[in-house]
Parts: structure tokens; C-alpha cells; sequence
């Protein structure tokens, strides 16, 4: 077994990412770090971005021992990922949208890929795009709507249904049959958008993907293979660390049925 990774986004929807680790890691010992303070990060300046991701990782990383970094987080990887590994010596796994997987499978050549408006308008997306999806329409949707809605979602709150519906309008007046979710937290109303754009339209993200990459730096690690044959049973845990004062009474509940034992702000002493 590996010591602690940490899995970062601006919200929730990093644990999307983190719900498909832990079903290929069960006991793999995680520290979700979230930026709720400064969500949605798809409205951010490209500099604030950077900087403020890459000394909020680092520090905690560092802090904690981390053995390799999630930025689950489609908006900060597209951006952020030669600066945080020129900092850290760890592996960094990034999170970026699945267009490559999008355009082999569209039998109508025509995908769509729906993310924030800071990932849309990246030129590392514009690159992925003409090097993965080159045969293909590709339609942009950025939307921090359908964040700020997945959030809400998460932390137990009645979804608005219509604002939804409302969002979608373009990508079901569209003729794609493939939609690349390129935002961490459109997983989490995966089964109310496949409801509203009906079985024509398939629904792709990262995340498995990811699960598996990690698992991958993970075992390549010599001390894990090392700490395996030991048979390491030592306790795993789950932290929780977010960068408000506070977090509503709903996102705390959620946190704790998905195992999280530790659930803090940053501000907090004594972080470890
Ligand atoms: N979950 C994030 C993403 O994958 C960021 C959403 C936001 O803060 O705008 O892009």
C-alpha cells in the first residue's frame, strides 16, 4: 500500500474522480483538497489560477507526504500541470476532457464537448481538439451554471430541474451523438442530463481513465510493491480539507457517507 495522495478541484466534483478511485484502490489513503473559496474556477483569471493552485497543492502535498497528486480538475489541468510539476517530484495526474475516446466513438463524426468556459477556451483544449478529433464537428458548451448546479445537487439541495434543462437546450438542438462531460462536476448529474437528452446521445468523462492511471504510478512505486508483500495493514484515512470558513451542513454529511473521517477547513490548526 502507498502513503496519501491528494485529489484537488475547486469543488465537489473532484470526487467524481475520487468515487472512481476508490473502486479500483478501496484502501488507498486520500486527502481531498477543495478551493471552494475561489469556485468556480471556469470564471477565473488564467494567472490567479495557476498561482493559487500551485501553492495551495505544494503546500499540502508537501505537508502531508503525498506520494502523487490528482488534479481532478478538467479547468486547473489544462492550465496548471507544467507548473505544479516543475514544483513537486511527485507523479501529478491530470484530468483533461475525453475527446480522444469522444471521436473514435461518434458514428456521426459530430461530438460536443461541454465544460466550463475557462476549459473551453484553453489552447491546450484547442490542441487536443485538432490532434484527437480531427474527422469530427466539434461543438464547444461552456457553462459554470451547471457547476454552481452540481454543487447544489451534492450538498443534498432540490435540483433545479428547468435551469437544467434550460442549460442543455443547445446540446439537444444539436445533432451530436457524442458529449464529452469536460468539467469533474458534470458527472454528478450524468443520469438527470441523460434523461433530458435521451439514449441518442452518449454521455463520456475521465474518470475511470483516471482510476486507472493512479492505480498504475501507484503500484509502479518500488516502496509500495515493497510495503504489499510486507503486508502493510496500516489504517487508512480519509480527509476532507476546504479553503471557506465553513461548508454547508449537507456537503459535510455527504463528505462523511463517502467515508471521510476528517472534514476541515484549511484555515483550521493542526492539518497534520
Ligand atoms: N470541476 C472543475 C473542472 O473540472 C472546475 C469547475 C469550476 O470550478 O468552474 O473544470
Amino acid at each position: 500500500m502507498s502513503g496519501p495522495i491528494v485529489i484537488f478541484d475547486s469543488g465537489i466534483g473532484g470526487l467524481s474522480i475520487f468515487d472512481e478511485i476508490r473502486k479500483v484502490l478501496p484502501t488507498q489513503e486520500c486527502c481531498y483538497l477543495f478551493d471552494n473559496a475561489r469556485l468556480p474556477y471556469g470564471e477565473l483569471e488564467e494567472s490567479v489560477l495557476i498561482q493559487g493552485c500551485v501553492e495551495l497543492i505544494c503546500e499540502q502535498a508537501l505537508r502531508i507526504g503525498a506520494e502523487l497528486v490528482v488534479v481532478a480538475c478538467n479547468s486547473a489541468s489544462t492550465l496548471v500541470l507544467p507548473a505544479l510539476r516543475a514544483q513537486l517530484s511527485i507523479p501529478v495526474v491530470g484530468v483533461v476532457p475525453a475527446i480522444k475516446p469522444a471521436a473514435k466513438l461518434s458514428q456521426a463524426r459530430h461530438i460536443g464537448l461541454l465544460a466550463t468556459p475557462g476549459t473551453i477556451k484553453r489552447s491546450y483544449t484547442r490542441e487536443l481538439i485538432e490532434q484527437f478529433a480531427g474527422g469530427c464537428k466539434v461543438d464547444l458548451f461552456g457553462s459554470s451554471e451547471l457547476v454552481m448546479l452540481a454543487e447544489a445537487k451534492l450538498a443534498g439541495e432540490k435540483l433545479d430541474f428547468k435551469l437544467l434543462e434550460a442549460q442543455l437546450k443547445p446540446i439537444k438542438e444539436s445533432s451530436l451523438d457524442t458529449l464529452v462531460l469536460g468539467c469533474t462536476h458534470f458527472p454528478i448529474l450524468a443520469p438527470e442530463m441523460q434523461q433530458i437528452l435521451g439514449d441518442g446521445v452518449t454521455l463520456l468523462d475521465s474518470g475511470a481513465a483516471i482510476a486507472q492511471r493512479v492505480a498504475y504510478l501507484l503500484n509502479e512505486l518500488p516502496q509500495v510493491r515493497g510495503d504489499e508483500r510486507a503486508g502493510n495493514n496500516r489504517q487508512k484515512t480519509l480527509t476532507a480539507i476546504y479553503t471557506t470558513e465553513e461548508i454547508s451542513a449537507g456537503l459535510t454529511t455527504r463528505l462523511a457517507e463517502k467515508g471521510f473521517t476528517t472534514i476541515v477547513s484549511r484555515s483550521s490548526a493542526n492539518l497534520g
